[in-house]
């Protein structure tokens, strides 16, 4: 095409004789100005940008058919801008349009599911659709980690994992969340100021340190925990939806990936010294050396022969799994207590039932069995401010979603949570916080425990809820009995952050006193 307009512009030239020439001997390119051999690109580069463009939008027109949704994406980079800073409001809005909706970022197609029987069916599709978390994910947790398989290894693999969260282990697990949340609880009075502070870090420290003494134990030194955690919100903002894709150095992700180094370099040495001490013997003290020990046992059935880095690897993935979830959970937890004196009082009155005033006692899971009301206000509380609102997969063929629309292959597709969570045929008065309407077993929440996505649904449902639920429901019950909380109010206080998970906008400002 550029030879083509360069020998036009060579036949371009005036001519000698002041004769003017007989019209038919005049080239046709003399009739256009002289175009120059950069213009000759520039031109040929807009033509070529400009079908690029025409084609962008036909393909996006195409597969998005007739959902709801911009008729038209912005060139190139299509709702970049609303998915750097995401907002709840966006996303209703976005739910509110249909039930299933389409959307393009960066040229991916997506479709958001907002009604609870299409979210079900991306979620129990795996032979259409499977789990991809964000591109910076697989850096930050190898590769080869064991949450990204998928089919009949992943279900294989993960049955092997189960026997984490038996009730025996649970138990286990209770005594240490006892023993750290209180630990924690006695530095937030020592530390709590006249003025109300944010404790959306306080509270995530503490959180990563029960889940670093549950999984490890004491495989894994105080100040090698304290580095993990001090180094683990390096991989929190590199989880953020858009980010840049290269780890070069001074990158979030670079950095997450340096982070994780450090913890996994810990996490081996973990699995390694809980081999030892299993060998020695030793009752299981964590997470760790309940498998360890499991492994060993002459009636266990699946694989045997976990490495140190493939063990640290799942540790490792828990982490990622739980941190920001289970602090999500926490603060929210927190903060509706707080706000809610009437439901607080109830928490206090059935602490006060089970425990018989004696605070001092540590927690057992027979305790936790016997406290309804908690388990229901944990319960309702995730509902109201679920910290999961969307998980996205990724269509492996075309998916027929509905019997209109079918997913193309490749395309995003994401369930979303937070509409079930807030149907108002399902939960009357939605934004509300309802303990009781766990309790009432004739309850529409009752009835409809398929719309409790609040953990996801099929293959890949959450495998640590167990752990999860009983985490946010010791920690609270010991806060809720060891300390009065005061929750300051703000404009933002009721704004949602959209990280990987939810947050208060404000940090939740809380002050503390004791209160026995
Ligand atoms: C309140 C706290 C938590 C919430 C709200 C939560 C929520 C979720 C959700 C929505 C999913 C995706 C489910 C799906 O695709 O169907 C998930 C997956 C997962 N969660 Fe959690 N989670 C929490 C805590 C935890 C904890 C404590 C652990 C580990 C101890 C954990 C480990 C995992 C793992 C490993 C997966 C991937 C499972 C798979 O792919 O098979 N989560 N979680």
């Amino acid at each position: 095409m550029a030879s083509l307009f360069k020998d036009r512009s060579a036949s371009a030239s005036i001519p000698s004789s002041t004769t003017p020439p007989p019209l038919y001997n005049i080239p046709v390119s003399s009739f256009f100005p002289v175009v120059s051999e950069s213009l000759t690109w520039v031109y040929t580069t807009l033509a070529i940008i400009l079908a690029l463009l025409v084609l962008e939008q036909t393909v996006y027109r195409y597969k998005k058919q007739n959902l709801p949704g911009p008729s038209w994406s912005i060139p190139i980079i299509g709702k970049f801008a609303d998915s750097l800073s995401p907002t709840l409001e966006n996303y209703k809005a976005q739910w509110n349009s249909g039930a299933l909706s389409a959307l393009s970022v960066f040229n991916i197609f997506i479709v958001i599911a907002s009604s609870n029987e299409y979210t079900r069916k991306i979620f129990n599709s795996p032979t259409y659709a499977e789990p991809c978390l964000v591109n910076s994910a697989k850096q930050v947790l190898c590769p080869d980690n064991w949450v990204f398989l998928t089919g009949k290894v992943h279900v294989d693999f993960r049955r092997g994992l189960n026997t984490l969260f038996t009730r025996k282990a649970l138990g286990i697990y209770v005594t240490i969340q006892d023993v750290i949340s209180r630990k924690h609880f006695a530095k937030w009075l020592a530390d709590s100021s006249e003025t109300h502070q944010p404790i959306m870090m306080t509270a995530r420290d503490a959180n990563m340190d029960t889940s670093l003494r549950v999984f490890c134990g004491k495989h894994i030194p105080d100040h090698a925990a304290q580095e993990i955690a001090d180094k683990y919100w390096a991989i929190t903002v590199a989880l953020e939806l858009v980010n840049f894709p290269l780890a070069l150095p001074g990158t979030k992700v670079y950095k997450a990936i340096q982070a994780r180094k450090i913890a996994l370099k810990w996490l081996e040495l973990a699995a390694h010294n809980s081999k030892i001490a299993m060998a020695q013997g030793g009752e299981p003290e964590c997470m760790l050396d309940e498998w360890v020990q499991e492994l060993a046992n002459p009636e266990y059935k699946g694989r045997r022969d976990f490495s140190d880095r493939e063990m640290a690897m799942v540790v490792f993935s828990f982490l990622f799994a739980s941190q920001d979830a289970m602090s999500s959970g926490l603060i929210y937890g927190l903060q509706h207590l707080a706000d809610n004196p009437d439901i607080l009082a109830k928490v206090r009155e059935e602490q006060e039932r089970v425990r018989a005033g004696d605070y001092e006692k540590p927690l057992t899971l027979e305790m936790m069995d016997d406290m309804p009301y908690l388990k229901a206000f944990v319960k309702e509380s995730l509902r109201v401010k679920p910290p999961v609102t969307m998980v996205p997969y990724r269509a492996l063929k075309p998916f027929p979603i509905s019997d209109t629309y079918t997913a193309p292959v490749g395309s995003m597709v994401i369930p979303s949570i937070y509409p079930s969570l807030h149907d108002e045929s399902i939960f009357p008065d939605p934004d509300k916080l309802i303990p009781e309407r766990w309790l009432d077993p004739a309850s529409t929440a009752n009835a409809n425990p398929r719309n409790y996505l609040v953990f996801g649904s099929g293959p890949h449902r959450c495998i640590g809820l167990e752990y999860a639920n009983m985490n946010i429901a010791l920690t609270l019950a010991n806060a809720a009995v060891l300390m009065n909380f005061d929750h300051k109010i703000t404009p933002e206080s009721n704004e949602v952050q959209m990280i990987a998970t939810i947050f208060p906008k404000d940090g939740c400002l809380m002050k503390f006193s004791p209160r026995v």
